[in-house]
């Protein structure tokens, strides 16, 4: 990704933004936009249309996400900077099924295009409810707004969730294919965002050592937690029809598990890379219901105290039916059925209310054979143990046994590590610059393709299937501050394994 030729130049274009009075314009699209611009890739000839549903003045829009702004922004908020993006934002209010919309969205487009000189050039983002998605993108398709004269460009980005299944994806693909080619479509998954998920190419191929034992000779088990200590907040209309398996194992933990497992693709060139990830998806065993069943472990948060604090049962959260069976822990294992990974389990384990916020893949290596330590009063070896911590320490540590200090033989483990933040200084973003940026150079790498999203619920489809058969378990099952119910410790036992805790990367070069 790094060493892309990108065109030096920061494309001219608009922005416009279906759901801008949402949560997701003023915490992360504004945000970033404005850290666009002090990084200097906006270029001049760019602006803002923000659409939504209520009456608002460019003013009064510019105003209120000034306002957002002091909460959300992830800089330090500069005069000039501010007025710059500011004096780009527009506004146009007005229903997303309603023919008029888009009418007077393509006046609002000619206008500001030619003031702009924004060179026919757009980018529509859907950051809407789910059910706007294929409306939106027929209407603005039927309103002329997608076609792509000589040299100029029109894309379509698209938030999760991509559907909620294999049909209901593919539904959807059908629908965007019938105005869009797929070269016009962005589908975001957040995590490609992070830096440190963008790094693990570059851990694994722009260094010699790592690559030839990146495998089922040395490797003995993969381990991949995204922890939150988060509840369900006030998203319950929407988390009820979701659940944690739906909202973060097809997309972004199944990102994390291609980036990790996929062979080294040929470039970084977007469909180079997509296309070793989609061999990943593809070769991820589907058992039958009943054993994907037995390979995953699902469960639903209780009451209990983080940081201190009672905090209340799912059930008991705003917008959550008071017997709901909706899950918010899940753990599961995964087969990866090729000649790099035969064998070697993969255990995916990801809730909210958990003990810790960590998000890590951790990956432990094959012991040493003992007979040398036989005669000793050693015991056991450790287990190498490469941690890749995404967030929200960012770093690498790997952890490797010693000889302790003394004159009886005796091993421990010693962890060494490398944070991001010692090195490069504390790089605050929010995580949809590079995607923002990306999107208009026309860079689609960090984006999903078709048949990723649809191969993602493919590997997911067993489960749901096996879900939808039995009745659920009794819910709530783990403790809200708890790492989930014990069934998920026993899914690892059975194989002989165990999770490992969550590591954070200790800062101690920092002080
Ligand atoms: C979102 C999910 O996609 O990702 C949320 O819908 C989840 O439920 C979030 O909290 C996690 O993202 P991050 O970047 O905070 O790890």
């Amino acid at each position: 990704m790094t060493n892309q030729v990108k065109p030096d130049t920061n494309p001219s274009c608009i922005l416009v933004i279906f759901g801008a009075a949402g949560d997701l314009t003023k915490r992360k699209l504004i945000p970033a936009l404005y850290n666009l611009k002090k990084a200097k890739l906006l270029s001049d000839n760019f602006a803002v249309i923000g659409v939504a549903r209520a009456e608002m003045h460019d003013e009064e829009f510019r105003k209120r996400l000034r306002e957002d702004m002091n909460q959300f922004a992830t800089e330090e908020i500069e005069t000039e900077s501010w007025n710059w993006l500011a004096e780009r934002l527009h506004y146009l209010s007005g229903d997303f099924d309603d023919d008029q919309t888009y009418s007077a969205l393509k006046k609002a487009i000619e206008k500001i295009d030619h003031e702009r000189n924004a060179q026919g050039n757009r980018i529509f983002y859907l950051a809407t409810a789910p059910q706007y998605f294929a409306p939106v993108v027929e209407k603005l398709g039927a309103a002329n707004l997608t076609e792509e004269a000589d040299g100029q460009f029109s894309r379509i980005v698209i938030e999760k969730p991509f559907g909620s299944d294999v049909d209901s994806a593919r539904q959807l693909n059908q629908e965007l294919m019938r105005v869009l080619g797929e070269d016009q479509i962005y589908r975001i998954d957040h995590y490609l965002g992070k830096e440190t998920v963008q790094n693990i190419m570059v851990f694994r191929f722009g260094n010699g050592i790592f690559e030839p034992i990146w495998n089922r000779r040395y490797i003995e088990s993969v381990q991949i937690t995204a922890a939150e200590k988060v509840g369900v907040e006030q998203r319950g209309n929407y988390y009820e029809r979701a659940g944690a398996l739906r909202d973060m194992v097809p997309n972004h933990l199944l990102q994390l598990v291609t980036l990790t497992a996929m062979e080294p693709p040929i470039s970084f060139k977007a469909n180079a890379v997509r296309d070793e990830q989609a061999k990943v998806l593809h070769a991820i065993q589907c058992p039958p219901p009943d054993e994907a069943a037995r390979r995953t472990v699902r469960g639903q948060y209780g009451g209990g105290v983080i940081d201190g604090q009672p905090v209340p049962a799912y059930r008991s959260e705003p917008n959550v039916a008071p017997e709901s069976s909706v899950d918010t822990f899940v753990a599961l294992k995964l087969l990866i059925d090729n000649w790099r990974w035969a064998d070697v389990p993969f255990y995916l384990r990801t809730g909210k209310r958990l003990g810790a916020r960590d998000t890590e893949i951790s990956i432990t290596f094959k012991r040493a054979p003992f007979m040398l330590f036989r005669d000793t009063p050693v015991d056991q070896l450790t287990s190498n143990r490469l941690v890749l911590h995404i967030q929200p320490d960012e770093g690498v540590s790997l952890r490797f046994g010693a000889k302790v200090p003394g004159p009886i033989l005796k091993l421990g483990p010693v962890d060494m590590e490398f944070d991001y933040e010692d090195y490069f200084g504390n790089v605050s973003a929010t995580g949809y610059e590079r995607l923002l940026h990306d999107c208009m150079l026309g860079d689609a790498t960090l984006f999903q393709r078709a048949d990723q999203v649809e191969a993602g619920w493919a590997v997911v489809a067993p489960i749901q299937k096996a879900w939808a058969e039995a009745s659920p378990p009794d819910f709530p099952n783990y403790e809200a501050g708890s790492w989930g119910p014990k069934e998920a410790d026993e899914l690892l036992a059975a194989d002989g394994h165990k999770w490992e805790e969550t590591q954070h990367v200790s800062h101690s070069h920092r002080h």
